[in-house]
């Protein structure tokens, strides 16, 4: 096959660094270079402090780095030196036009595509890393066939990415599958087994999966969906434990044990955040609807629907709980972060809960770990939509969990950071005015440990009773 020496990934964010970087890691071989316009995001790759936050991240960056990983500006260096080169750019829902609020915005994946018709002097392998709708591959190779130079050829591959954020460097080193997809052409075959030998170098031949182009493009929006259609179905469940007496994790228990069923991904919560899973479901509703399928569309829609109402059965239930007013009352959210071990907060449930306690003007006091203060005021805004003035007053940021939650007359996690647990509870007890509610949104709290200081504690998905 053949031999891939330079790697170019464009987009050094959550997907593309981690990944090339662990690619750079097990492939001493590979030059790997990861360009971004953002200077800023090339700079912090290129420091001490990482621009994220991923357990065991900086051990493969700080490994490879200078040796045969490198992080540039210099995009069109990047791509004309390269002979594979990843698509790592964002794609987010569009916010206007044609398909705002669902279809995906593929400017950025666009832009990059020109760049690389442009700048190319050789044949590349492009490979398609943004998750993007079904038949995107079709119209990257359009664009760089309509503005290649002659004797530049170009392969397309789409090669999802599968990896979760916070487990990010374990699930690639190990990988559960790499899924490849290309056309069926000599050439595209070809290509695809080039990229392959990449993987090889440490994943499992078994588990590095060859398709065609627009299975591999689906997958990755049907695997995200129906992931989260677990979710949405366990925490439509966890509301009718609410009302009946049962509890949640049992039932989950219970019916993961089912070898059909598995246990995974059945931990109810205050519903899913991170970047993908709306994004990539509202994707698949619009291709639905393009496809004059309104049945499906509606199908994969109440997904979204019903993690929308779980968030927001979460806060209503907070201000009930605290006899129907929030107003002026101090109330501790602990995490931002969408998930643990991220500083991540993009569509993160806390912001949504946030936004609810707020309308109710209560006091907000808000810790995470891994969050700059910066980041929550970013989502507070809406990135500069909403102005911060009126909201100021009502918020203020700790660097504990325990300063957090002093005064706070409800204590409400949102993000299960392994911290919370072991959190001087007693001590927290002692600084709160009665009586003391926690919130546990992710069920991860040991309740009657809680219970016998004297807190009054509403779960997720089992029947009050404190
Ligand atoms: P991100 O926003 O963190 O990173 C994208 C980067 O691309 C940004 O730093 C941006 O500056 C850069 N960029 C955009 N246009 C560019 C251009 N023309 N030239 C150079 N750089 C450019 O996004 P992300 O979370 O890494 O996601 C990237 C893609 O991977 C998305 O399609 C996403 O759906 C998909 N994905 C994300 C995850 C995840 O967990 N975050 C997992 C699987 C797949
Ligand atoms: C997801 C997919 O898991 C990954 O394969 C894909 O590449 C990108 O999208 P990510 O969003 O990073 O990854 O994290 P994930 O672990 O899937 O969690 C997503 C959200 O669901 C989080 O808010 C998490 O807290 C929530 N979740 C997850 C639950 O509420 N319950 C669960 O049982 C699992």
């Amino acid at each position: 096959p053949i031999q891939v020496k330079k790697i170019c990934c464009i987009g050094a964010g959550y997907v593309g660094g981690p990944t090339c970087a662990v690619i750079a890691a097990k492939c001493p071989h590979i030059q790997v270079t990861i360009v971004d316009l953002n200077k800023q995001r090339v700079d912090a790759w290129n420091s001490d402090d990482l621009p994220i936050y991923e357990p065991g991240l900086d051990e493969v960056v700080k490994g490879a780095r200078g040796k045969n990983l490198f992080f540039s500006t210099d995009v069109d260096k990047g791509i004309a030196e390269a002979d594979l080169i990843f698509v790592s750019v964002n794609t987010p829902t569009k916010k206007s036009g044609i398909g705002a609020g669902f279809a995906a915005d593929l400017n950025y994946l666009q832009l990059a595509t020109r760049r690389i018709a442009e700048v190319s002097t050789t044949s590349k392998i492009v490979v398609e890393k943004s998750t993007v709708p079904c038949k995107t591959a079709e119209s990257m190779r359009t664009i760089l066939e309509a503005n290649s130079k002659p004797g530049c050829t170009f392969d397309i591959l789409s090669n999802p990415e599968f990896l979760a954020e916070g487990t990010a460097i374990a699930d690639l080193f190990a990988p559960d599958r790499v899924l490849i997809g290309s056309l069926q052409t000599q050439s595209g075959l070809d290509a695809c087994a080039a990229l392959s030998e990449v993987y090889a170098n440490w994943v499992p031949r078994e588990r590095i999966l060859t398709v065609g182009l627009w299975s591999s493009e689906l997958s990755k929006l049907a695997a995200n969906a129906m992931l989260a259609q677990r979710i949405s179905s366990i925490n439509a469940l966890s509301a009718i434990c609410e009302a009946t007496g049962a509890n949640i994790d049992e039932v989950a228990f219970a019916v993961g044990k089912d070898s059909r069923v598995g246990p995974k991904f059945l931990k109810a919560s205050v519903g899913f955040g991170g970047s993908c899973f709306q994004k990539d479901i509202l994707n698949l509703v619009y291709l639905s609807e393009s496809l004059h399928l309104p049945e499906v569309a509606k199908y994969w829609k109440a997904v979204v629907e019903m993690n929308e109402h779980q968030k927001s059965r979460f806060a209503r239930k907070v201000v009930d709980t605290l006899f129907n007013t929030i107003t002026g009352k101090k109330i501790a959210i602990l995490g931002w972060a969408f998930k643990k071990d991220t500083g991540d907060t993009r569509e993160s449930p806390s912001i949504s809960i946030a936004n609810h306690f707020l309308n109710e003007k209560a006091r907000l006091s808000l810790y995470d770990p891994q969050v700059t203060e910066e980041q929550i005021w970013l989502d507070l805004t809406d990135y500069g939509a909403i102005p911060a003035e009126p909201i100021k007053p009502h918020v203020s940021i700790q660097k504990s969990a325990e300063e957090a939650c002093k005064g706070a007359e409800a204590i409400v996690v949102c993000t299960e950071w392994d911290e919370f647990k072991n959190l001087d509870w007693e001590k927290i007890y002692e600084n709160c005015p009665r009586p003391a509610f926690v919130f546990d949104g992710r069920l991860m709290l040991d309740r009657k440990k809680l219970q016998s200081i004297g807190f009054r504690v509403v779960t997720i998905g089992t029947a009050d009773g404190y």
